[in-house]
């Protein structure tokens, strides 16, 4: 995880670099740190914490300098600390770096280096690769770059590190594999960033820098090699991005701003996609390679966290309507259990960061065994974009609350048009339903605007129950992976224990938890389960549970029988998940708020975990 930000070139660098790391923090918040170089002297300032606590730290101090890298740490080796956060200085305090990723064999390298008499000063694997640098520089009287190149064949792991050195103010050299880089254009002045997030503001030209390359990066001159020391041309993108996409635009969370853009975000997804009158759907990457996903004999699906659930809505989906089996697998699992793949395989990948390490791995591995790869990726041009063979973006626009929302709702939407038009092609759906599906899919964005027109009885409904210890969600058909879903999005805001259950398995366990004090909520829109859900609210009921239910406008049974109700509108119950993840989304965002947490920046959490 973590972000990373440098600049170089004539403007004061280090006011850049820390408004690039303010973006930057869903990646990580738990350490922040820069290193700039001032009349040939390095000087690192890092605090535990924000980036907003090291800015209040070196207020007052001199930061002047045309060169400078930062860091906002997510902790992996080493608690969250001043010494532990980046950049590190090497032993001779000559080299300063700062890395994202994880070097596997870091514990053999510190032996080697310890016998040698190095110090450590954190607990970091970092250090232990920028003193490997050093000593490689100083043995072999090379180059940094040359030494950079030597310790990186070495290193088993995944790595983004910035590197500068005092003796050389006007280089910054960055390396990359396996954790993101982007590096932005200038006149006259380079950007490097994980993401392109911090900087947008400045040019719209970017390289993506691709694994095991080195970039050397002067205020005027970017030199791109592999670590064959070959020169490498620099493959340059104008991004496609508005800034005002990524600031909170008079909401007081981003994570509120982006629950609301969801009609916007969907309509954005399905515009020029599902043509509505012609009831048509045009999606480039799945025409394609149509015959390879139709005629496939199983499809996995690949993903993590909130991902994976989009995955479970999409077996549902593509199970019913194009009845081909789906498997849905935590990219975690699947990358180390040796799964059987073989070749013409498909795989969907989910994925809003694109850089989720589990998901990108496995991908890589399931790729190798000739598996198709198709990506439903948000982030642009991201490592699981360029990885697949074909894809789907969900065109969701930057997401940088923790917790993600309007990118699940794009995930959704791809995964509903992929499914009916595969069902189409396969001819496994009646003209009747596929008319029916693709009209209530184009209805999705007006339905998601009526549900957030009046958010006060979800205000009320958290306000009653914000001190509660424990939530049980429950759901079934459609509506079981989000009742996963809204568990999820309540433990990550809130820090409430909470779980999410099919409804009718809750009678061989959780309903031994069920007393006066458990909210249960249910998922309980009109579908094919309605009747057998209200039966499962009054085996609740019975035992005097809270029953929270989200139900369909207009039912008039589920409000004589549970506490509290949160109403979506009507829809066919395929696409009932895009409707009744929305009120659970707002249900965890003001509980979050009514008990004082940061929901954007929920503690322990980063929103693109590119470690394992
Ligand atoms: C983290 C984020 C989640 C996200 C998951 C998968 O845990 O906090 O919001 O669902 O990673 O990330 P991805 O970018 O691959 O969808």
């Amino acid at each position: 995880m973590c972000g990373i930000v440098g600049y170089i070139g004539q403007k004061e660098a280090y006011p850049i670099v820390l408004k690039g790391l303010k973006r930057l923090e869903y990646r990580g918040y738990d350490s922040t740190g820069v290193a700039i170089i001032q009349e040939g002297n390095l000087q690192v300032h890092k605090k535990k914490g924000k980036v907003a606590e090291l800015e209040e730290a070196v207020v007052g101090k001199n930061m002047h300098s045309h060169i400078c890298i930062g860091h906002t740490r997510w902790a992996t080796h080493g608690e969250p600390s001043d010494r532990n956060a980046h950049p590190h200085l090497s032993n001779n305090g000559r080299l300063a770096m700062l890395h994202n990723g994880i070097i596997e064999n870091y514990a053999q390298i510190k032996k080697e280096l310890l016998s040698k008499g190095y110090t450590f000063k954190s607990d970091t694997d970092t250090e232990v690769l920028l003193n490997f640098i050093q000593d490689i520089q100083d043995n072999n009287k090379s180059t940094l770059e040359e030494a950079l190149r030597i310790a990186l064949k070495r290193i088993v792991g995944a790595y983004c590190i910035l590197l500068i050195d005092q003796d050389d103010p006007e280089t910054i050299i960055a390396a990359r594999k396996g954790s993101p880089l982007v590096i932005g254009i200038g006149k006259g002045e380079h950007f490097l960033a994980s993401d392109a997030s911090p900087i947008i503001e400045y040019t719209k030209e970017v390289v993506y820098v691709n694994d095991y390359e080195i970039a050397i990066v002067k205020a005027d001159e970017l030199i791109l090699k592999n670590l064959g020391n070959e020169k490498q041309t620099p493959f340059i993108q104008k991004l496609d991005m508005e800034l005002a996409a990524i600031e909170k635009g008079g909401y007081d969370h981003f994570m509120l701003k982006e629950i609301f853009e969801q009609p916007d975000t969907i309509f954005d997804c399905l515009r020029g996609r599902l043509l509505h009158d012609q009831h048509q759907i045009v999606m480039a990457g799945v025409d394609n390679h149509i015959d390879a996903l139709t005629n496939a004999s199983r499809i996995m699906i690949v993903a993590c966290g909130t991902s994976w659930h989009a995955g479970l809505v999409a077996e549902y989906m593509i199970e019913e309507l194009c009845r081909i089996p789906v498997e849905v697998e935590y990219a975690s699992e699947f990358r180390y259990r040796n799964p059987v793949i073989h070749p013409g395989d498909v795989i969907i990948a989910i994925s809003q960061s694109g850089e989720t390490a589990d998901t990108l791995v496995a991908l890589e591995s399931a790729k190798e065994k000739g598996a198709f790869i198709f990506g439903v990726v948000n982030a642009v041009g991201s490592s699981i974009a360029r990885l697949s063979h074909a894809g789907a973006y969900t065109h969701a626009g930057p997401e940088i609350g923790v917790a993600s929302t309007k990118a699940f709702t794009g995930q959704l939407a791809v995964l509903s048009m992929m499914a009916l038009k595969m069902a189409k092609a396969k001819g496994s759906i009646s003209d009747e339903r596929y008319v029916h599906l693709v009209n209530e899919l184009a209805s999705v964005p007006e339905k998601v605007k009526e549900i957030l027109t009046d958010t006060s009885k979800i205000e009320s409904i958290a306000q009653q129950y914000k001190g509660a210890s424990d939530f049980l969600y429950l759901g079934r058909g459609y509506n079981f992976p989000i009742a996963l879903e809204g568990a999820l999005k309540l433990k990550e805001i809130t820090y409430i224990h909470a779980e999410g259950y099919p409804a009718a398995e809750m009678k061989h366990g959780p309903i031994a938890l069920v007393d006066e004090n458990l909210p249960v909520v249910f998922v309980a829109t009109k579908d094919m389960y309605y009747e057998k859900v209200v039966s499962n609210i009054q085996e609740i009921k019975a035992r005097k549970g809270q029953v929270i239910a989200v139900a369909t406008v207009g039912d008039t049974v589920l409000p004589t029988m549970s506490d509290n109700i949160m109403f979506v509108p009507e829809i066919d119950e395929v696409f009932a998940p895009l409707l009744s993840v929305i009120p659970l989304q707002l249900l965890s965002y003001y509980v979050g708020i009514y008990k004082g947490i940061d929901v954007d920046k929920p503690r322990n959490l980063a929103k693109s975990v590119t470690v394992e």
